[in-house]
């Protein structure tokens, strides 16, 4: 069992959980995941890594209620416990010296990218970070990937932090301005993540995107978590989660992540009437989220 240490509303819909797992914090690196299982009859999913403390021996995440396994994970509060997280899964982020890297992230994605630029930085790297957000309201963590990079840039969909919207535009904008990048990151969203791909595909410049299909193994003997790179198949849990966004085919992966909506809509309804006590104090509660 894995007690949650603390549990906060970031934004409308977005939590952060901490929680005590020591062998797991001891080995994760940037850019892997975890698996868990709220309860006994709880489903397995991923949720990625957005931190971790080896001498506290806790670990991180911030999640998006989606459904019902979201919805009972945010319904636990501080001292409960998460039945099953396994981990780190997955390959940690390749970080080298590649010079200018900037780090597009969005919703969840904040998480992932504050180690991952932190990491990026102690290699020497000049990292420059956009966050994108719906609007002010969605906006998080900016001081903590303030911290970690050495400039940080907003892209807000209500233009309240200036005239880039997403983080594409910003990609788009910098590099036709003469700036140089050596590398992008983007994490978070799918369509975020296509965008960014999009944007620096001109230019020539790799891009690095963390791939969100539907898991239920994680360990590669189930292939639920298929996606098509460069014409051949990956499985995410084992191959990635990171993958060449200029190959990676998004058309795939959406109708992927989408296979499911109908089940997914019944297990919550199934769900919620009798746990409507225990969420009733979640503020933001979404009717339910879209998967991409
Ligand atoms: C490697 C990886 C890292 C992820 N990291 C994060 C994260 O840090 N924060 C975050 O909010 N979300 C993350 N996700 C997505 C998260 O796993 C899903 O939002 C979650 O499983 C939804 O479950 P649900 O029962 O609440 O919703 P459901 O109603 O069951 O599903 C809603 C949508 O979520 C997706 N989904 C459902 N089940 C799974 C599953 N077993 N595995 C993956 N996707 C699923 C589908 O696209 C589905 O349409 C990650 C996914 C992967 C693959
Ligand atoms: S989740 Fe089963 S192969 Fe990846």
């Amino acid at each position: 069992m894995y007690r949650i240490v603390k549990k906060e509303l970031l934004v409308p819909n977005t939590i952060y959980l901490q929680a005590e797992a020591p062998e797991i914090a001891r080995k994760a690196q940037p850019g892997q995941f975890v698996i868990m299982r709220v309860d006994e009859v709880g489903e397995r999913f991923p949720l990625s890594l957005a931190g971790w403390d080896e001498k506290a021996g806790t670990l991180d995440v911030i999640f998006l209620i989606m459904g019902r396994s979201t919805m009972k994970l945010a319904s636990l509060s501080e001292g409960d416990c998460i039945m099953d997280i396994v981990g780190p899964l997955g390959k940690a982020t390749e970080i080298e010296s590649y010079g200018n890297v900037l780090c597009a992230c969005s919703t969840f994605g904040v998480g992932p990218a504050i180690p991952l630029a932190k990491a990026l930085r102690e290699r020497g790297n000049r990292v420059i970070s956009v966050m994108e957000a719906r609007d002010e309201g969605f906006l998080f963590w900016e001081d903590r990937l303030k911290e970690v990079s050495d400039e940080t840039h907003i892209a807000s969909g209500d233009g309240c932090r200036g005239k880039h919207r997403r983080a594409s535009e910003f990609i788009t904008e910098h590099l036709k301005s003469g700036h140089k990048l050596d590398r992008v990151f983007a994490y978070g969203r799918v369509f975020m993540m296509m965008e960014c791909s999009r944007a620096t595909r001109p230019f020539g410049v790799k891009t690095t995107v963390a791939l969100t299909p539907v898991m239920v193994d994680g360990t590669g003997m189930c292939g639920c978590c298929r996606v098509s790179v460069g014409g051949e198949t990956q499985f995410t849990c084992v191959d990635g989660p990171e993958f060449d966004g200029h190959s990676v085919d998004w058309e795939v992966l959406i109708k992927r992540k989408r296979a499911y909506l109908r089940e997914e809509a019944q297990a919550y309804d199934l769900w919620q009437p009798d746990n409507l006590r225990k969420i009733a104090g979640l503020a933001g509660l979404p009717e339910r989220s879209s998967a991409v």
